[in-house]
């Protein structure tokens, strides 16, 4: 449930009528909702009840400071991939106590800032990885906080792209591997063991691969506590899917219940959990205009002011997101249409054969465009990336604005 609804036919974002918002700030537009976020994260807090346990926004999924800061505002942790991320949160106010560190290629830059602002916990991927944090935290006569990012091998039944769970992806260390490196860890003089952790995939529709992975990890904290390896906590990834057309993922109140069942053996384990998408995505959307219509003996073309720089899912995962008019009142004459970009390539297309009643200078909203949309954003084609509002109520403010040209090459200089 979003609060992105009609209003006697009238798109709204909360009570601002997203017409006035495009009127205000301009177009393409990303517009997010501060309700539809708190709620999403309170329904994944809430559902654990009493049982210790830490959401950790995935930052990946829309890193924009006024997020981080609404997330750090209700207590939220983070899962970060990089100092750029971490820098972030610092930035939005966020706590570095409660900041996971997820990643396959931490650098000893990141390690060490990691360790210098005191994050909560390393999610290692790898052997070399975890010696480097123990030879840096040594050389800052600190101990470093690790997990092992366990691959369960376990099919997320996603798309190809985000499935990270498998033996073929790059991500964590082997099932078989991990009592072995847990080993060698305990014995390494500046690590410190808390926790185990596993990713398996985004935009997962069904519980059964949450629950497969769960089941793999528990049997290793078991065999691992037999060692004499003890976890406080289990952190288990974020990837809970959203409905961007008739998809019907699990509610994170299903999906925690599932969980809990699986860990009341555990009632001491701290469970970690680190959704991004179930929590972003459809708190937002992306407002274009349509500039041009166009036709041919094929197709007729709504060709709009945002393209796959602004939003590439469509474009690198045959992403479905759907597309809707943002003012019912107008009297339109609805055809098919593929929404198309500006950019000079054929993939750059926001939705392809969709129904829509619109008319050149309507505005047009891509739904679910909150996970994943600006974050990815880029400037091809050197437009200037978009501006970022984020309703609350009654007001829109303005939580980045868009990109002057200059600033296209500010970075850039001539040879002498
Ligand atoms: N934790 C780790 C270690 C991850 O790699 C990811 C996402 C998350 C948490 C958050 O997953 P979520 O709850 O958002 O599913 N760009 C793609 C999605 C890539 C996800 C990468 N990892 C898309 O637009 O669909």
């Amino acid at each position: 449930m979003d609060f992105f609804q009609y209003r006697q036919n009238r798109l709204m974002a909360e009570q601002c009528a997203v017409a006035d918002i495009a009127r205000q700030f301009g177009t393409p537009l990303y517009i997010y909702s501060r309700a539809t976020l708190e709620r999403h994260w309170h329904a994944f807090d809430k559902a654990f009840g009493d049982h210790p346990h830490l959401i950790c926004f995935a930052v990946k999924s829309n890193p924009n400071i006024a997020i981080l800061n609404v997330m750090a505002k209700l207590g939220s942790g983070f899962d970060i991939v990089s100092q750029g991320e971490l820098e972030r949160v610092l930035a939005a106010g966020g706590e570095a106590g409660k900041v996971v560190f997820s990643g396959v290629a931490k650098t000893e830059r990141e390690i060490a800032r990691a360790l210098d602002v005191g994050i909560r916990c390393f999610n290692v991927e790898s052997v070399s990885e975890l010696k480097t944090i123990n030879r840096i935290a040594g050389e800052k006569g600190k101990i470093a906080p690790i997990s092992l990012r366990v691959n369960p091998d376990v099919d997320a039944k996603t798309h190809p792209y985000i499935s990270t769970g498998l033996k073929e992806n790059k991500f964590g260390i082997s099932v078989d591997e991990a009592s072995a490196v847990y080993r060698l860890a305990a014995e390494l003089p500046h690590i410190e063991i808390c926790g185990m952790d596993c990713h398996i995939g985004s935009q997962l529709t069904e519980l059964q691969p949450f629950l497969d992975a769960t089941d793999r990890v528990l049997v290793l904290m078991r065999q691992l506590k037999q060692d004499g390896i003890e976890l406080r906590h289990l952190d288990l990834g974020g990837g809970l899917g959203v409905s961007y057309r008739n998809e019907t993922p699990p509610h994170p109140t299903e999906y925690t219940t599932a969980l809990l069942q699986k860990l009341q053996a555990y009632p001491d384990l701290e469970i970690i959990l680190e959704p991004g998408r179930a929590i972003t995505a459809n708190a937002g959307i992306l407002l274009s205009k349509v500039e041009y219509l166009k036709s041919n003996e094929s197709r007729n073309f709504a060709i709009v002011d945002a393209g796959m720089n602004d939003m590439i899912r469509p474009a690198l995962y045959q992403a479905y997101m759907e597309i809707i008019e943002v003012d019912r009142t107008l009297a339109r004459r609805p055809a098919l249409y593929d929404i198309v970009g500006p950019i000079c390539e054929t993939s750059d297309f926001l939705g392809k054969q969709r129904e829509l009643a619109i008319a050149e200078g309507d505005l047009i909203a891509q739904r679910s465009a909150g996970a994943y949309g600006a974050s990815m954003s880029s400037n091809y084609n050197s437009r200037p990336r978009t501006a970022e509002v984020m309703v609350d109520g009654e007001q829109a403010h303005l939580i980045k604005r868009r990109e002057t040209y200059p600033e296209l090459w500010q970075l850039e200089q001539m040879l002498p």
